[in-house]
């Protein structure tokens, strides 16, 4: 099959379109090598004699038209992200560029059998609770008042008991930042409009994904790239509020695996499938394996700092996502040691702890609580 993948000179881009190849694919990408995710131009993992390459951006019409023709699936990857405070971006970006794909399709009639586009786990925001008397409660962002008097769990409005986790399955929608919002209407486009129009389309929401390629300059990633990099280069990291933040995090492998089976599963067209690790850790705990596969014995520092707008603990259902026949296959371990094979294979990246540190600092987005 013809494969067109926008943003696939990046991180899940960049190995789905290895696994494509392998499986006998012709594969486009759609890139316009972005920084601060691409700082020296075209990436060496990308072998640029085995797939079509077009420079530009997913937001220009003649660009999109142009990577669509004689094109039989599209992997929507590419997307505005981080933690930045350019509101607009995120959709100008995201929800203009998904709309412009079935606009394209529908407009030239190209004969597209399945668009896949790819969301977030942050579309559930906070995810779901329950109160003592079994009420479920999707709660809001907490507040800056309370995270700055370290009060970091969710707690009942009734009774300011705390709440407790569950599972969230796809059902949960809670965006609570211009990045979820964006995703959410891309998944709304690619249900509602692929099949008003009749292109079979797919959203996955993905939980943290990790492994080789993931930008070392995203500010905003997550615990894997920061703990990596804090333990390569013999610095103490930094666990935020108090380091007991559950999340799942998921091996991109996995996530590939995942693409290519909603790409051939026609029972998965009009769906979205929440794509997680299938098992929640605290960020401690993940330091602690982290910590274990670099062999060093620095725990982190938990100096009562927080990062305004950060989920408090997030865990995907992928139930559904197993029935279809996926399973995540690869451990937290193995994400890691893949990662720290990628690292150690990198030159000049001294200052990108740095780097991204002074950027979050610039943004505001770390502060520290009273108590
Ligand atoms: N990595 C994760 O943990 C994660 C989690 C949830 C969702 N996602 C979603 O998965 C998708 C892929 O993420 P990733 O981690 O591979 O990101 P990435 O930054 O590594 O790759 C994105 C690619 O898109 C390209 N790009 C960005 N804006 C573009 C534009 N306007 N025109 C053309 N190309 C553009 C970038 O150059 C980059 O190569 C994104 O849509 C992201 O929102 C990722």
């Amino acid at each position: 099959m013809n494969v067109l993948i926008t943003g696939g000179a990046g991180f899940i881009g960049s190995h789905t379109a290895d696994e494509l190849l392998k499986r006998g694919h012709y594969v486009k990408i759609l890139d316009i090598l972005k920084k601060p995710v691409h700082m020296n131009g075209f990436p060496e993992y990308l072998d640029k004699s085995k797939i079509e390459f077009i420079y530009g951006d997913v937001t220009d019409k003649v660009t999109m038209k142009y990577a669509l023709m004689d094109v039989d699936v599209v992997f929507h990857l590419a997307a505005y992200q981080d933690y930045l405070p350019d509101y607009s971006s995120f959709s100008y970006v995201n929800v203009y560029s998904t709309s412009l794909i079935y606009e394209i399709i529908e407009e030239e009639k190209l004969p597209v059998k399945k668009v896949i586009v790819a969301s977030s786990q942050a579309v559930m925001g906070e995810g779901k609770y329950h109160n003592d008397q079994g009420e479920t409660i999707l709660p809001s962002l907490r507040t800056n008042r309370q995270l700055s008097e370290s009060k970091w769990n969710h707690l009942d409005p009734k009774t300011g008991l705390p709440l407790i986790m569950d599972l969230s399955n796809e059902s949960v929608i809670n965006p609570m930042n211009p990045y979820a919002m964006s995703k959410y209407q891309q998944e709304m486009l690619a249900i509602n409009l692929g099949n008003r129009i009749g292109v079979p389309s797919v959203a996955m929401r993905f939980s943290i994904v990790q492994g080789s390629r993931q930008s070392f300059y995203n500010a905003y990633s997550g615990a894997c790239r920061i703990f990596c990099l804090s333990y390569f280069l013999d610095r103490q990291p930094t666990a935020y509020e108090d380091g007991h933040a559950l999340r799942d995090y998921v091996n991109v492998h996995d996530v590939v695996d995942a693409l290519l089976l909603v790409m051939e599963k026609d029972q998965a067209n009009g769906q979205v499938y929440n794509v997680g690790g299938g098992k929640a850790y605290t960020v401690l705990d993940f330091a602690k394996i982290v910590a274990e596969v670099f062999n060093k014995g620095l725990k982190p520092k938990v100096p009562n700092e927080y990062r305004f707008g950060d989920t408090r603990h997030i865990f995907s259902d992928i139930t559904k996502l197993q029935k279809l026949g996926w399973t995540p296959k690869r451990s937290i371990y193995d994400s890691v040691i893949e990662y720290k094979q990628y690292l150690e294979e990198q030159t000049n990246i001294d200052d990108i702890l740095d780097y991204s540190e002074k950027h979050m600092k610039n943004l505001g987005v770390v502060r520290r609580a009273k108590s």
